[in-house]
């Protein structure tokens, strides 16, 4: 994948109870593009970030990555390349030990033992999470799980990254360890979140989202004015 853009094209999702929560979201975020996504409780951002790589697929409309649009046949390709960090990290980690969790991802793309463990350390360290190896991911506290979960998908260097809530729970020492994660990432990042210093902060765009609608699209102190008025 050469060209790391998101495009969202009239995208509708219903949950399977009837509930409409994507009402026609267009939008792109071009190559090495850094957005926030932004809005209320319920607004829609979670369900969003689940289409950029297959996990929810549109009812209605296309999500394109890199050219290629995501269905269900397309989607464990575009996972390789999108990195996901969940809103809930239990969502996310499933194995019994961190190192294994962290490991996962490097072990299934085939890498070399080696490079595996390299990348785990590397992965742990710089999301403060080091020190956490041979702990159950189950047993861990909120914070040290997201962590965690961050490290994770820092493992498998993905090409884009899109994070739901990546800096909620999270105390300052590994909240700043997360902004600067974000700001040397050179590639497209696409980031949910109610933390607004880390919108203006590392996002020059961002995404308003209100009922599953795009409301605004555009600078971030803008938006943000926007979304201050909806309170
Ligand atoms: N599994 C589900 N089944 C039915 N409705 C759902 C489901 N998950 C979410 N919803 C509904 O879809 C809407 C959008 O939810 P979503 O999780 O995308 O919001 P959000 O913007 O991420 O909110 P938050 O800021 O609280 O994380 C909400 O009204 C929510 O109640
Ligand atoms: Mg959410």
């Amino acid at each position: 994948m050469s060209h790391h853009y998101i495009q969202f094209t009239d995208v509708h999702y219903a949950y399977p109870n009837g509930y409409e929560a994507l009402r026609g979201i267009t939008f792109r975020v071009t190559h090495g593009e850094k957005v926030a996504l932004l809005g209320m409780n319920g607004a829609g951002k979670s369900t969003v970030l689940l289409h950029t790589n297959g996990l929810l697929l549109p009812s209605k409309g296309e999500v394109n990555v890199g050219g290629i649009p995501v269905t269900k046949k397309t989607a464990p390709g575009v996972r390789r390349a999108v990195g996901m960090l969940f809103q809930n990290p239990d969502d996310q980690l499933f194995m019994p030990t961190v190192e294994e969790d962290v490991a996962f991802g490097p072990l299934n793309m085939g890498l070399e033992m080696a490079e595996v463990q390299r990348r785990v350390r590397e992965a742990l360290a710089r999301t403060g999470a080091g020190g956490l190896e041979k702990r159950s991911p189950f047993q861990l506290s909120g914070g040290q799980k997201k962590s965690v979960a961050m490290a994770t998908i820092l493992s498998m260097e993905p090409e884009i990254l899109v994070m739901d809530e990546p800096t909620a729970e999270l105390d300052l020492a590994a909240r700043n360890k997360v902004i600067d994660i974000i700001s040397r990432y050179t590639h497209t990042c696409l980031i949910a979140t109610h933390d607004l210093d880390l919108a203006c902060g590392l996002c020059p765009r961002s995404i308003l989202i209100d009922g599953g609608k795009v409301v605004a699209d555009g600078p971030t102190e803008e938006v943000i004015a926007r979304l201050k008025e909806m309170i």
